[in-house]
């Protein structure tokens, strides 16, 4: 009998997914009972700080007679690409629904990218001890979503732990085993990994052919990589040792390597046949050796790679710089560390002469953004400063050419552009219809078009199209308020569209200096203008000659502040009252001042830019 089940939990954020994993591990006493805490799975302290779950955790139990391979995993927006990882190693889903909030937005679209995997979807009910559950309406809702009777939705409340074992006797009878292809040579897939300063990289896998054991040697089909299986092992959630890993099982394989760019997350891991026992030895051999190490390709079974993942596209980017210059290898090797645990991250090396070397970034969001410095401040002991989020803009140059940038002062000659074209998405908000009013009237101010809306049980989807730009700042919140609360948004990549957007520059006693610059909505641009000059005025220096600090767009000045120059008392050491020879002093002063105003050129301290960058 195949006796494995491998499931995730998914829902949207705060539905109780890992109170709802407490609770199965304690039934399946995974975890001793002293050693239990809440929201188990979640093991950054960021995580349990912040209440949310942001990596995916997997962990196996054994219940009755079967062993159960659970992922649980994030409910943000931001962390999409963690659940849909998880997604493509199991056969199963718990989609859990707060019964006080009812269907939100992420359970949407949690349930549309299980659904698309095929998985077998078992709706549940949570929070059913709450005097404030609606259970009748949300029944209307999933019943609406999924397609089943009501009957069939369990009710549970993952807190007092009432209604948990019968999800668990579901699962076990719903969802199917997964297929055990023995006789094939080995496939795994790499959904996740981690780098352990003893252990090395450890690869997260699901085996879908064949099997793995400590000592083998292996292959990785995308990054040609051999390396030999240091430990092969399953979670507990910690890491356990165990004699080999076998088609649809779940586990970890301790590489050894120590080199993240080696590897990546999605890729498939085969055999590699060593004939010559010295290959037997760690690892070792990049693409460039290949020929070295494997002799011929006869080592290496002829088989196809497993589907990997879609590369996620970064929604928002920003540049990062190290606080001090000499830690830029510190950086780049904690960033290439944790890539490998957040295979979200996009990122590659950048250059300017103020900050020095420092690196682009692409997140899927704001929240993403902000776990990444934490994180690197955190676990890598890193200050780092991070420049204003931006969308990327993509170039269509006159020359026929396409360029997709995210910083302004990489902009081309106006003359060299056709068109600049902005990212645009896809925006569901799912609202009690009572709130349309309001959200329609929050539309228009955020440049938001209208699509389409449809019902939900007594739920609104109402859909919009709206630059990427307009949604990635305070929205959400503004969302919230004009709801009490109640609506929630889930936003995808449309397409790239012309945008009326102007290139926002600033001039320093007549001096442009690009980075300040910024591309923005035409709408906007005295707004902003204004703002950072106003700024700009309050944290430059005084020099010894007056400064204007103007806003221009497209050639004309939009807005100008004056810093005063610094004043010197050229005739202190004049006393009495001799007016005259202090009006020639005055004079000769003037004269000095206007000369260098001339040639003067303002000094911008790396920290102002550091200012105006973040604003
Ligand atoms: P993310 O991972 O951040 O998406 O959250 P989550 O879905 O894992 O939710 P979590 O388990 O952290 O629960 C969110 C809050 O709801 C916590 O304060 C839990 O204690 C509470 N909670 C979860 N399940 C129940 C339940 O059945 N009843 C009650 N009363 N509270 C619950």
């Amino acid at each position: 009998m195949n006796n494995v089940r491998n499931f995730v939990i998914i829902a949207h954020i705060d539905h109780g997914k890992s109170t709802l994993a407490d609770r199965f591990l304690e039934l399946t006493k995974t975890v001793e009972k002293r050693k239990m805490r809440e929201q188990y799975l979640d093991q950054m302290d960021l995580e349990r700080e912040r209440g949310i779950t942001i990596k995916m955790q997997p962990v196996q139990m054994i219940y009755q007679d079967y062993i159960l391979n659970l992922i649980d995993t994030p409910g943000h927006v931001d962390f999409t690409y963690e659940v849909s990882r998880s997604l493509a190693a199991v056969e199963g889903a718990i989609l859990l629904v707060d019964a006080t909030q009812g269907v939100q937005a992420q359970t949407l679209a949690n349930y549309k990218l299980a659904k698309d995997q095929n998985l077998t979807i078992i709706p549940v009910i949570n929070k059913i001890d709450l005097m404030n559950a609606r259970i009748p309406e949300t029944e209307d809702q999933i019943t609406a979503l999924c397609g089943v009777s009501k009957e069939k939705i369990l009710k549970i409340s993952a807190k007092t732990g009432e209604g948990v074992e019968k999800a668990l006797e579901e699962l076990v009878k719903k969802v199917p085993a997964p297929k055990q292809n023995l006789d094939k040579p080995l496939r795994a897939l790499i959904f996740d990994s981690i780098y352990d300063n003893h252990k090395g990289i450890i690869v997260y896998i699901r085996v879908v052919d064949g099997e793995i054991k400590t000592g083998d040697s292996v292959y990785l089909m995308a990054s040609r990589n051999i390396f030999e299986a240091a430990e092969v092992g399953v979670f507990k959630p910690n890491f356990i040792k165990t004699e080999k890993l076998k088609s649809g099982d779940i586990g970890y394989i301790a590489t050894g390597l120590k080199e993240p760019e080696k590897l990546r997350v999605g890729d498939t891991i085969t055999q590699f046949k060593s004939q010559n026992q010295s290959t037997k030895q760690k690892v070792l051999c990049s693409a460039e050796h290949t020929n070295v190490c494997s002799g011929s390709k006869s080592q290496i079974p002829n088989i196809e790679p497993l589907e990997g993942y879609r590369e996620p596209k970064p929604m928002v980017f920003a540049s990062v710089y190290p606080q001090s210059a000499d830690d830029f290898e510190l950086l780049k090797k904690s960033i290439q560390k944790l890539k490998l645990n957040d295979a979200a991250l996009f990122y590659q090396p950048e250059f300017f002469q103020v900050l020095g070397r420092g690196f682009s970034l692409g997140f899927l969001g704001m929240l993403h953004l902000e776990i990444v410095k934490e994180r690197l401040s955190r676990e890598y002991n890193l200050e780092t400063v991070l420049t204003t989020p931006s969308v990327s803009f993509k170039l269509l140059l006159k020359n026929g050419k396409t360029e997709e940038i995210f910083r302004a002062m990489d902009l081309p000659l106006p003359e060299k552009i056709a068109h600049i074209l902005e990212p645009w998405a896809s925006l569901e908000i799912l609202t009690p219809p009572a709130y349309f009013g309001d959200l329609m009237k929050l539309a228009d101010s955020y440049r938001l078009v209208f699509a389409a809306n449809e019902y939900l049980g007594d739920l609104m989807i109402i859909k919009f199209e709206v630059p990427l730009m307009e949604i990635i700042s305070d929205f959400y919140d503004k969302l919230k308020s004009a709801s009490s609360g109640y609506a929630s948004m889930n936003y995808e990549f449309l397409e790239y569209r012309p945008g009326d957007l102007v290139k926002l520059e600033f001039l320093l006693a007549g001096e442009k200096f690009e980075a300040f610059s910024r591309i923005i909505p035409r709408p906007k641009m005295e707004r902003d203008g204004r703002l950072i000059a106003k700024k700009l005025k309050e944290l430059l220096p005084r020099e010894n000659f007056q400064v204007a600090i103007q806003a221009v767009v497209e050639g004309r000045v939009i807005c100008r502040e004056t810093i005063p120059a610094l004043k010197k008392d050229v005739t202190g050491y004049l006393y009495g009252g001799d007016r005259t020879r202090k009006m020639k002093l005055w004079k000769k002063q003037q004269r000095g001042k206007k000369k260098l105003k001339e040639i003067g050129r303002v000094e911008v301290p790396p920290k102002v830019y550091l200012e105006i960058l973040k604003l």
